[in-house]
């Protein structure tokens, strides 16, 4: 019992001097929770405490025994209110600076431009309207105008921004990362364009949920390397953007949540060949994927197209492409296919190239009708879904017939049943047992009659009679049937 007593008064003492050893060397924990890398020569800062009237003292930030700024790596500061943001930052080598929710509604020119290490700028979930354009303004330096050299990543999500100042970039021209969704832009006007034009080395672009119906036709020109584009939960898009075709290097696009409705080879996905990940999930309007449609996306692995209510129809070849040379149909070569969660009852086997070639596959939650239409899905597709996801694979269900409802398509590959299939009406002619009597009986009396017609055209009753056939080949038959030399 003693023992486990000094053994806590033991770790306790230790932790408390470990603590207090990094407080002296990293003031800022002593007001803030901190995370100190393996060799205590770096501090992660997170203060979601008041800090806003004691952060920018230079006791926190300069050490003067050691006459060097404090080695923070990261701070995160969090629900302060700082509103108009005037105080300067002091010199640090910061790499990441995390400002989001603090109300902050202005930002002074050059604040950060003490922080020339910093390569992450968080600003999201502010009241930011305007931000003028020296705000990002760095520190003089040769050839350069001014620059926040090191800024690759900028996050102004979540704010109100409506536009861009055109010169708002112009001191970050190495950013990689633009976040500006959740922003009421509504459009991307020319001073917005301007300023992204600046970004010459612009990889991913973030636009969700920017009330925006469509990208301006240059957008794309300037930052050739574009590689992640997200145009998400901007129902006003409903069209895809044929401006696309410019972004060259575009690898991944996030349409989810748009105002898509059908999707053709006419208005659909512009050539992108680079293309390799397409979300395109919760499209309340998106009805039909016609064939063809995604044809200009010749090297697509992956394909997250669920939870669109209204899906009904993805037809055969919707992925695909007719080949230019020879005529041929070429696939993408999809790996991943997600499409659980639509409008689907059946499937066409052509919507891809190779089933056995997926790796990830979801077909669940769609009203799948259990009829002869999908029995490629139980005996074709079933043995190859269990090998690239059993568990998913067992989850799928049958929706129709009313009798099939309940069962899982693995029940029915595992009993090797065989779906029943409609007529042409859409009937279910074991339930329609009247109409099936009366067809029987129509059959009864068709057969002997259709005997009867053939027999008289063999004899030629209809052409000595010449009432039936006109056509000029009859009237050679009936020259020639009178010809001697016919044998008959
Ligand atoms: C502290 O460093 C600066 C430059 O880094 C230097 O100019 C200054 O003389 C130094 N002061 C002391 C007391 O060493
Ligand atoms: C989408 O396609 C379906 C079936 O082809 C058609 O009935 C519908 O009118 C189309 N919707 C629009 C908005 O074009
Ligand atoms: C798109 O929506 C799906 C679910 O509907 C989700 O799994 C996926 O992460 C979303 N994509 C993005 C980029 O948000």
């Amino acid at each position: 019992m003693q023992e486990i007593h000094f053994f806590i008064l033991l770790t306790t003492l230790v932790t408390y001097s470990w603590a207090d050893v990094n407080q002296n060397k990293f003031p800022l924990c002593k007001i803030c929770a901190c995370t100190v890398d393996n060799n205590e020569t770096t501090a992660n800062v997170t203060c979601v405490k008041p800090i806003e009237y004691e952060i920018f003292s230079d006791y926190f930030w300069f050490s003067n025994a050691t006459n060097t700024s404090i080695a923070y790596n990261s701070i995160t500061i969090n629900y302060n209110k700082f509103i108009d943001f005037t105080k300067i930052f002091p010199t640090s080598n910061l790499t990441y600076l995390n400002l989001a929710n603090n109300n902050i509604f202005n930002i002074s020119d050059s604040i950060f431009k003490n922080l020339q290490n910093m390569v992450v700028l968080i600003l999201s979930y502010n009241d930011l309207e305007i931000i003028h354009p020296d705000a990002f303004r760095g520190l003089y330096l040769e050839e350069s105008l001014m620059p926040l050299r090191s800024l690759k990543e900028l996050r102004l999500d979540h704010n109100k921004l409506h536009s861009l100042n055109q010169d708002i970039f112009e001191h970050t021209t190495n950013i990689e990362i633009l976040d500006l969704s959740f922003n009421p832009l509504e459009v991307i006007d020319h001073h917005t364009l301007l300023a992204i034009d600046n970004l010459i080395y612009l990889k991913e672009l973030y636009l969700q949920y920017t009330m925006i119906s469509g990208l301006p036709d240059y957008l794309l020109h300037t930052p050739k390397f574009i590689r992640v584009l997200d145009l998400s939960g901007n129902q006003e898009i409903t069209k895809i953007p044929q401006t696309l075709s410019d972004a060259k290097k575009l690898e991944r696009l996030f349409l989810n949540n748009t105002g898509f409705t059908n999707l053709t080879k006419e208005n659909g996905f512009p050539l992108m060949p680079n293309l390799k990940v397409l979300h395109l999930c919760r499209n309340e309007h998106l009805h039909v994927i016609d064939r063809y449609a995604l044809c200009g996306l010749g090297n697509l692995t992956e394909l997250i197209m669920s939870d669109n209510i209204d899906l009904v129809t993805i037809a055969d070849l919707a992925f695909a492409c007719r080949s230019e040379v020879g005529g041929g149909v070429v696939y993408p070569p999809i790996k991943k296919l997600h499409i659980g969660n639509n409008k689907l009852a059946y499937l066409d086997s052509e919507i891809i190239a190779r089933w056995d070639g997926l790796s990830e596959l979801d077909i669940r939650e769609n009203p799948w009708t259990c009829e002869c239409e999908n029995q490629w899905l139980i005996d074709d597709l079933m043995p190859i879904y269990l090998k690239i996801d059993e568990t998913m694979a067992k989850q799928v269900t049958c929706a129709a017939p009313v009798e099939m409802k309940s069962l899982t398509f693995y029940d029915i590959y595992m009993k090797k049943s065989h779906m029943r299939c409609l007529d042409i009406y859409g009937h279910r002619p074991e339930r329609d047992g009247i109409l099936l009597v009366g067809l029987l009986t129509g059959l009864l009396i068709a057969i002997p009659a259709i005997l009867l017609i053939i027999f008289a055209y063999q004899k030629r009753w209809f052409s000595i009679i010449g009432v039936f056939d006109k056509s000029p080949a009859s009237y050679s038959r009936r020259f020639y049937s009178t010809s001697p030399t016919e044998d008959f």
